[in-house]
């Protein structure tokens, strides 16, 4: 009988594990190198050491050491219900009990179902469809690939170019990329990414016409009708924009006028609209959709974050009752799907976070509380020599840097004004979304004010202040850069 062969050392290092297995000599040192870390995370910015958050209540998180922070973001317009909450726990494990998952190919389930419908019943007219994804990257990717579904049910198999607004952010995979228009997000991958036609974005603090924004005949939107000209409107499957911007350039939008411009030129020219409410969706404006707060309705509406108020990944792309009859007689009708597309375990709460949203009148709050926060960081910050702009809708507001407020120009994208301010800010115990290329993709400093509906008056005070605190605190430093940019 031949001698059994030893196994082969163990890549994982499990025998390195206290009682796994004794008599294996642990991994060679070469195999597994220390690591400065007290763990073994791909850390997104390693320069950076993150703060490990154990628990959250409320606006707050709660940091090892019992410190709290106040999450001014909800993450990233994410935890829109607070965090920690006993009633959503509970309908997280009551579905977990009876059924977390079944395979969206052939299955649906009650809950997919049921928030389906109550989307539907919440949203801009027409759109009737609901897709589930789990996020907002894939939300994106699978309206890109309906809109061309959609033309390619039409006959109009030329129509491949999605159109999209510089500085604008629809997601990290290479295809939500392709329609983003940071430059400094998509430098790496530049070569991968597929050319899209890009047009003006709607900025009227920097207006890129020289327009005023009370005045203007928004050639912003009229820019669309020049890209879809110039590209060739039989080569034009959709246009994708945020009817308030998030990350890119936080609380940006556009006057009234603009989108019924929009949706004249997507009418005339065959191009589906794309309203991308990832971020400003599900209640985070004050209405239950952005668009709501114009006349017009998008073809495809996609949506995340707020969603399952962080509790569990979900995303949707809501569409119209006709692209869904067009798409249903191809054979293989909608080529395209996630695994965990519309799990029963999201749905739930995406179903109990509208209830919540609904039953404790959250929506006219946060209209409330947006105008409350506006108004107490004019009065605290406002006046402050590098506080360029304060604005927003809702809860979804945000406050831009600059060198100069005369000539409102930006700071040097080196001096990472964003982190000096978010670190500030986390020494004062209040969290802000950082960001930054507002002006081309790389030069302009802001940070993202998003916080939960659920965040107090004393918070919106403690907000204020800690901000203004953390402007001090970095006074010398802007004041150094703002030297360097003249
Ligand atoms: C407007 C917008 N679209 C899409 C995305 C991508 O969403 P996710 O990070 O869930 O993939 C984001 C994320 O910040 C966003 O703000």
């Amino acid at each position: 009988m031949p001698e059994l062969e030893p196994e082969p050392p163990d890549r994982l290092g499990v025998r390195s594990l206290p009682g796994a297995r004794p008599n294996v000599p642990p991994p060679a040192p070469s195999d597994h190198p220390p690591t400065s870390d007290a763990h073994r995370l791909f850390l997104r910015e390693p320069s950076r050491t993150p703060i490990r958050i154990v628990r959250g209540e409320g606006a707050e998180l709660i940091d090892e050491q019992g410190r709290r922070y106040l999450d001014a973001a909800a993450g990233a317009a994410v935890a829109c219900l607070g965090h920690g909450r006993r009633d959503v726990a509970k309908v997280l494990a009551r579905q977990a009990e009876r059924l977390a998952f079944a395979h969206p190919s052939k299955f649906t389930t009650r809950e997919a179902e049921q928030l389906a419908e109550k989307l539907v019943d919440r949203a801009p007219a027409g759109l009737d469809r609901v897709l589930f994804t789990s996020g907002g990257s894939e939300a994106t990717e699978t309206a890109i690939k309906l809109a061309r579904q959609v033309q390619l049910a039409r006959g109009q198999g030329s129509r491949t170019k999605v159109i999209t607004r510089r500085t604008s952010y629809h997601g990290a995979t290479l295809g939500a990329l392709a329609i983003s228009g940071q430059a400094g997000r998509r430098q790496p991958f530049a070569p991968m990414l597929l050319t899209q036609p890009m047009i003006a974005p709607t900025s009227c603090y920097r207006c890129p016409f020289g327009k005023e924004p009370d005045s203007c005949d928004v050639p912003c939107a009229s820019d669309l009708e020049t890209a879809v000209l110039d590209v060739g409107p039989e080569n034009v499957a959709a246009f994708i924009a945020e009817p308030i911007v998030g990350s890119s350039a936080p609380g940006r939008h556009p006057p009234e006028r603009y989108w019924p411009r929009i949706r004249e030129i997507c009418d005339r020219y065959g191009v589906l609209f794309i309203a991308d409410e990832v971020m400003s969706g599900n209640g985070r404006s004050g209405r239950w959709w952005a668009m709501q707060h114009t006349n017009i309705a998008p073809d495809l509406l996609t949506t995340a974050k707020g969603l399952s108020a962080g509790y569990s990944p979900l995303g949707a792309v809501l569409a119209r009752e006709e692209h869904y009859r067009a798409l249903r007689d191809l054979p293989g009708a909608f080529r395209h799907g996630h695994t965990f597309a519309g799990n029963p375990l999201s749905c739930a709460v995406g179903d109990h976070v509208i209830d919540v949203i609904e039953r404790e009148g959250l929506l006219p709050r946060v209209a409330e509380l947006g105008e409350r926060l506006k108004a107490r960081l004019q009065e605290t910050i406002g006046d402050h020599p590098h506080i360029g702009t304060i604005r927003g809708r809702g809860l979804l507001m945000g406050v831009e840097f600059v060198a100069d407020r005369a000539t409102r120009a930006p700071f040097p994208a080196e001096a990472d004004v964003r982190t000096l301010f978010a670190h500030a800010c986390l020494d004062q115990g209040v969290y802000v979304y950082q960001g930054g290329g507002n002006v081309d993709g790389r030069r302009g400093d802001h940070a993202l004010l998003a916080p939960p509906f659920v965040l107090t008056d004393a918070q919106v005070e403690r907000l204020a202040a800690g901000m203004a605190a953390a402007l001090d605190r970095i006074a010398p430093e802007l004041a150094r850069a703002a030297e360097a940019a003249a």
